[in-house]
């Protein structure tokens, strides 16, 4: 793999700098730590302009890329429906292979979700899902003034103003309120540390209750929908019981509101199934996926719903210009045949298995590690300034123990700031997890070391 020359390294930094806007980096952090440039990818490897070999850990940064990088076989399907039909426009054209991934779709999805919408990422998912909530409630009589929503402390549902007023990432939202009138959030199950200091089980259940409270709060006739990731990303992977989603599910039914589950982040096999829900039976009434529905190679999302939502409505009154792009279309078609032909996902499975027992394993006794937990190939470290009161750190350790997985040559993701996630390509070799293992344990024990914590 090529590196580029030491006069081309310099400008494109420059003009990185000088050019590129950084979504989300601390402008200080970019100009002191990065831009971060990539020349070439093959298989679970990335390499930097300075010809710098990276095992890559996240899938890329955003957890997309589950089945690596250099995806032959991906490419060329993408190329050859550009080459043959790239795109027909919305309303009711479709690109032929746009029909047929929708009935695979709807043979791969959770419940009775029989019903796609094509859009071009995981906030356009959620925008048409709570849309298509309201729109339901209102237009089928059943509730003609609901325009609530309910979402969940800790949530990212995405950064259009829809998505992000359901989501509680308070950085990235205040700044942008007020949001779409109507939201409000209550408590999400927590492992290991939770705002009241309740054992994880007990918490869990107060969660779900709380739903409930929140429901006749706002007004029944009110609400129109509930929204909820199946794991949450917040503060690193956050596996609730099958018993929380039971008990969603039925406090869902007996208000006549509608469960939305958003699968962009676990869906197409992160967690070892094709989507997250199955892990604990949940039937949403609404589904969102994105990202790794191509294995990162095109930009789609979709929407999911049950038939019996869309007959009610005459007209579902939303569109994108990029619904169902013949691109996206030919790359999660492909992406679904590899990973059924292949037995891409019970791989997974297994290998996370493995991995989360491996780093369990070698991060077992270390001073400031609170919590090592994972689904799938989705794993995080959640760490402690004190193991008694479980305090999360407050500083950069957690940043500097990500810093120095990156010089060893492995790339991991910080969350919040007291966690870090490992989200490996699907296709990782168990020989790529013992090293993203020993990488994180040396880290760990580096930084606890130097800073006097171990
Ligand atoms: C659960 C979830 N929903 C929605 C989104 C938004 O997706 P996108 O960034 O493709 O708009 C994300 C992105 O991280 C996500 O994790």
């Amino acid at each position: 793999m090529k590196s580029l020359e030491g006069a081309n390294i310099d400008q494109m930094r420059r003009d990185a700098l000088d050019h590129c806007i950084f979504p989300l980096a601390r402008v200080e952090d970019v100009h002191r730590d990065g831009p971060n440039i990539y020349v070439e990818g093959r298989g679970v490897e990335l390499v930097d302009q300075e010809g710098r070999v990276y095992l890559d850990m996240m899938s890329s940064h955003t957890r997309a890329n589950s089945l690596g990088y250099g995806n032959d076989e991906i490419a060329r399907a993408v190329y050859e429906q550009l080459g043959r039909l790239h795109y027909v426009g919305t309303y009711d054209n479709f690109v032929a292979p746009a029909v047929t991934l929708a009935a695979k779709l709807a043979d791969l999805a959770p419940g009775r979700l029989s019903q796609v919408m094509y859009v071009s990422g995981g906030s356009e998912a959620v925008e048409a899902a709570l849309k298509l909530a309201k729109q339901y409630q209102v237009v089928s009589g059943k509730k003609p003034r609901a325009y609530k929503v309910i979402a969940r402390w800790g949530a990212y549902h995405g950064s259009t103003m829809g998505a992000l007023s359901v989501t509680d990432w308070l950085g990235t939202r205040h700044i942008s309120e007020p949001g779409v009138p109507g939201t409000t959030l209550i408590p999400a199950p927590t492992r290991y540390r939770n705002p009241f200091g309740m054992p994880d089980d007990e918490y869990e259940a107060f969660c779900a209750d709380y739903l409930e409270k929140q429901i006749e709060h706002e007004g029944p006739d009110l609400v129109a929908a509930f929204i909820a990731e199946p794991i949450m990303q917040a503060n690193g992977v956050q596996p609730p019981s099958a018993a929380y989603f039971r008990r969603v599910r039925e406090i869902c039914d007996k208000y006549g509101v509608l469960l939305i589950i958003d699968e962009v982040i676990t869906g197409f096999g992160r967690t070892g199934a094709w989507f997250a829900s199955e892990h604990y039976g949940i039937e949403p009434d609404i589904m969102t996926m994105a990202k790794a529905m191509t294995a990162g190679y095109f930009p789609m999302g979709a929407m999911m719903t049950r038939a019996e939502l869309l007959e009610a409505l005459p007209v579902f009154r939303h569109v994108h210009t990029f619904s169902g792009h013949g691109g996206g279309v030919a790359a999660a078609t492909a992406n679904i045949a590899i990973c059924q032909r292949d037995g891409v996902i019970e791989r997974a499975r297994e290998n996370g298995r493995y991995f989360l027992e491996a780093l369990k394993d070698a991060l077992r006794g270390e001073a400031i590690v609170g919590d090592v937990r994972g689904v799938g190939m989705w794993v995080a470290v959640d760490f402690t300034s004190d193991r008694k009161t479980r305090a999360p750190f407050t500083d950069d350790t957690v940043k500097a123990v990500v810093r120095h997985m990156r010089e060893a040559g492995v790339l991991a993701s910080g969350i919040g700031v007291s966690a870090f996630e490992m989200a490996p390509p699907l296709i990782s070799e168990r020989e790529h997890l013992d090293r993203a293992v020993s990488a994180a344990a040396e880290a760990v024990r580096h930084v606890a070391g130097e800073r006097g914590l171990a």
